[in-house]
């Protein structure tokens, strides 16, 4: 097995930039890959996140009957089952994503047969009751095998009916799931979000011509009933995830000296109010979104010009369309000027690790004044001196290892950033993009 250190150091840097690729949209590539696999012919995809997420998602694809390559020139190829789907060997991993295992869970549901699904540490300790409820409901069994309502989840699909589906919760993956159980249901499926959160869902269906009626925050789907939906294969481009795009972004947007271009970045209106949070904070952003939406999505370059940053407040509505990209926020907050208070952001207690424990510990490390919150923390911004090292881990989630790694460069004292593999599950070029964007990282 090829060795990979488990930690970095990245020390300061006073002038960050250039020009950045950022990889395939997670969330796009997922809702392509699981349709891709079971419509009839060959689906291509351009930009496909080649990550450890993505790259589980599609192992259990295979598992199910579909047949996946990429091309020399990276471009993946899925050879769909045509609507058809095998009962698997085993249990399907889906590592670290919560995406996939919600996702694949909901989608399972309308097939007949018994599926076990499953995922590393921190995905099963994951709530997983929030999609048992509405599946249930619709007929599916949905069993909890872990703890406390947690994965293992033991799908046994069957005859689904259509539903009404008030969300407890904003959730993008929730709502998704129900969606695509949606697509074996006879009748029709409404789910009526709290807030609105991503359309990804909403938008591949709508390509695939599958008919979804939107109204505020109310989706319907009409099912295609047990045999479920004719999908034809299509050519996808993914555009660049915006979420992997934010840690480069603010690790410019805060130093005067520092000049970025990200280019061909996913520009999807419930995806950018990072930009929104980041220029009221007094960064200099400028947008340029490309004439025509590839596949019904927006897309666009961003540039970014260092800018003093100050503090602000962060909640409500926003949160759903930030809410990856909040760790990262937490780090703009602790290098601008003034105090900023981030609220209603419970969920980030359950993404791949409780991640505003998991922040406000490590900008204590570092030296910022942060009081943790239920639903969030309040960041007096200001960085302390000093030259000695500070150590930070990642508590085994990505975004939280990104987040500290673009923190070095704002400090006057190296971060020797621990557990940092998980950064392969969402943004394998990372460490490689930010030495090119002048970050010293050892
Ligand atoms: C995602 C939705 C969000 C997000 C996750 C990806 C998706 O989760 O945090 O990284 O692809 O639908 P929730 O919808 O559960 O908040």
């Amino acid at each position: 097995m090829l060795y990979r250190p488990q930690m970095a150091i990245v020390s300061p840097c006073t002038r960050f930039g250039g020009v950045v690729h950022p990889p395939g949209d997670k969330s796009i590539s997922h809702r392509v890959g699981i349709l891709g696999s079971i419509s009839s012919g060959i689906t291509t995809v351009r930009n496909f996140l080649h990550s450890g997420d993505c790259v589980n998602l599609l192992r259990s694809m295979e598992a199910l009957g579909a047949r996946t390559h990429y091309s020399r020139d990276g471009i993946l190829h899925i050879h769909g089952t045509g609507g058809r789907v095998m009962e698997p060997v085993g249990q399907l991993d889906l590592g670290n994503s919560g995406t996939a295992l919600r996702l694949m869970s909901g989608f399972l549901s309308g097939y007949e047969g018994t599926f076990e699904l499953t995922g590393d540490e921190s995905l099963r300790s994951r709530p997983m009751t929030r999609i048992q409820e509405p599946l249930t409901r619709m007929g599916a069994r949905i069993e909890l095998l872990g703890s406390d309502g947690c994965a293992p989840v033991r799908v046994t699909g069957g005859r689904l009916k259509g539903i009404h589906y008030e969300l407890p919760v904003a959730s993008a993956q929730v709502k998704s799931c129900i969606m695509l159980a949606a697509l074996h249901a006879e009748g029709t499926v409404t789910v009526v979000e709290p807030m609105p959160t991503r359309d990804h869902t909403e938008k591949v269906f709508r390509e695939l011509e599958i008919p979804v009626r939107e109204n505020g925050t109310t989706i319907e789907v009409d099912g295609f009933g047990p045999a479920g939906p004719a999908l034809a294969s299509r050519d996808w481009i993914i555009p660049g995830d915006i979420s992997s795009a934010a840690f480069p972004i603010v690790g410019a947007a805060g130093q005067r000296r520092s000049s970025l271009t990200v280019k061909g970045v996913g520009l999807n209106p419930r995806r950018t109010a990072l930009l929104d949070v980041l220029k009221r904070m007094g960064a200099r952003i400028r947008i340029s979104t490309r004439s025509g939406k590839d596949q019904g999505e927006a897309h666009g370059d961003i540039k970014v010009s260092g800018a003093r940053l100050k503090g602000t407040e962060i909640g409500g509505d926003e949160i759903p369309a930030l809410i990856d990209e909040l760790p990262i926020l937490a780090v703009a907050a602790a290098v601008a000027e003034g105090e900023t208070v981030i609220s209603d952001a419970s969920e980030l207690r359950v993404k791949e690790t409780d991640r505003i424990s998991a922040m406000v510990a490590n900008l204590q490390a570092v030296g910022i004044d942060v009081e943790e919150r239920d639903d969030g923390m309040i960041i007096q911004g200001g960085l302390p001196s000093g030259d000695k090292p500070v150590r930070v881990r990642s508590y085994g989630d990505h975004r939280i290892a990104m987040s500290m790694a673009i923190m070095a460069l704002y400090t006057s004292f190296p971060l020797h950033v621990y557990d940092i593999s998980c950064v392969e599950t969402s943004y394998p070029s990372f460490w490689e993009d930010i030495r090119k964007l002048g970050a010293d990282v050892d």
